[in-house]
């Protein structure tokens, strides 16, 4: 069985793939887990300079895994949630993170490119915020730094109506810098990892972080409002119609809830 988080370390840049395309590399807690610990050994391990994220060419990452949001794995009291790790780690990860995005890129897929520091997308790329849509509410500290690059009402159109949007749309807001044909967004990604590799390492790891800490501990906290808030809802009556529609192929009925 192939990995669904393929890790390779050359020239400097780490590579992070996500391959699970039968299931349009939807992140389970394993999947979350080992994104974890690629991160972590970034900031770690001196042979890495640059981190590059991609998916698989017709897909980015459709979310977490609907079927974990249903069935949630147990976890162990005191113990970190694989997935509040990842977000912890994407959102404080000191070497410079590439993305390359080619067709869809679902929730944390989109939330979690707020937090790359260059990202390409292709013509193909369709990003989504659909945590409302799903009776939930946005996560990745995606809340603060959305509004904080679109504006106010940009933002609320997104999360709130939750339709997908395309790259240059992705553009034109701000969350990607640039739009290249899909067969080149890896290797335009690879190669700006590499770039940024061959430059000196502590002016760009400090000029990451002079660029992130005016707002790092606002982004801690608001990420912990938003996982509170987040679990509430992932146990409520609206998110567990909205799953069962997901699995029913069927378009959710929210008419009988009040808040
Ligand atoms: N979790 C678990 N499985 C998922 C998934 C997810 N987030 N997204 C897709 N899959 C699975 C489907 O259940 C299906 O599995 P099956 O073949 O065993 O039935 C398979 O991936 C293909 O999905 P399908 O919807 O047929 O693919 P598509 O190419 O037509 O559409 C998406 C791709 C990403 C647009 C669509 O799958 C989608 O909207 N997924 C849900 C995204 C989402 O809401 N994520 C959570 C955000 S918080």
């Amino acid at each position: 069985m192939s990995a669904e988080i393929v890790t390779e370390l050359a020239d400097g840049v780490l590579r992070l793939a996500i391959n699970r395309p039968d299931k349009r590399n939807a992140l389970t807690v394993d999947m979350y887990a080992q994104l974890g610990d690629g991160l972590e050994r970034a900031d770690t391990d001196p042979a890495v300079r640059a981190v590059l994220l991609h998916g698989h060419q017709r897909v980015f990452c459709a979310g977490n895994d609907l079927a974990d949001f249903r069935n949630p794995p147990p976890v162990t009291p005191g113990e970190e949630r694989p997935v509040h790790r990842f977000l912890r780690l994407i959102s404080t990860v000191r070497k410079p993170l590439v993305a390359g995005v080619t067709g869809s890129a679902v929730g944390v897929g989109t939330t979690m490119l707020l937090h790359c520091d260059l990202v390409y997308a292709g013509p193909s790329a369709r990003l989504q915020l659909p945590f409302v849509n799903l009776g939930l509410v946005p996560e990745a500290a995606s809340t603060l730094l959305l509004p904080a690059v679109v504006g106010h009402q940009r933002a609320a159109e997104l999360f709130l109506l939750g339709e997908p949007f395309d790259a240059d749309r992705a553009v034109a807001l701000g969350i990607v810098n640039a739009v290249v044909p899909d067969e080149q967004v890896v290797e335009t990604a690879l190669a700006t990892a590499r770039t940024l590799a061959a430059k000196a390492p502590a002016a760009v790891q400090l000029t990451k972080r002079l660029l992130r800490q005016g707002r790092a501990e606002a982004v801690a906290r608001q990420m912990a409002a938003e996982n509170e808030h987040f679990s509430a809802q992932l146990r409520s009556p609206e998110a567990a119609e909205a799953l069962a529609a997901f699995a029913e192929r069927r378009p959710p009925d929210f008419s009988a809830f009040h808040e």
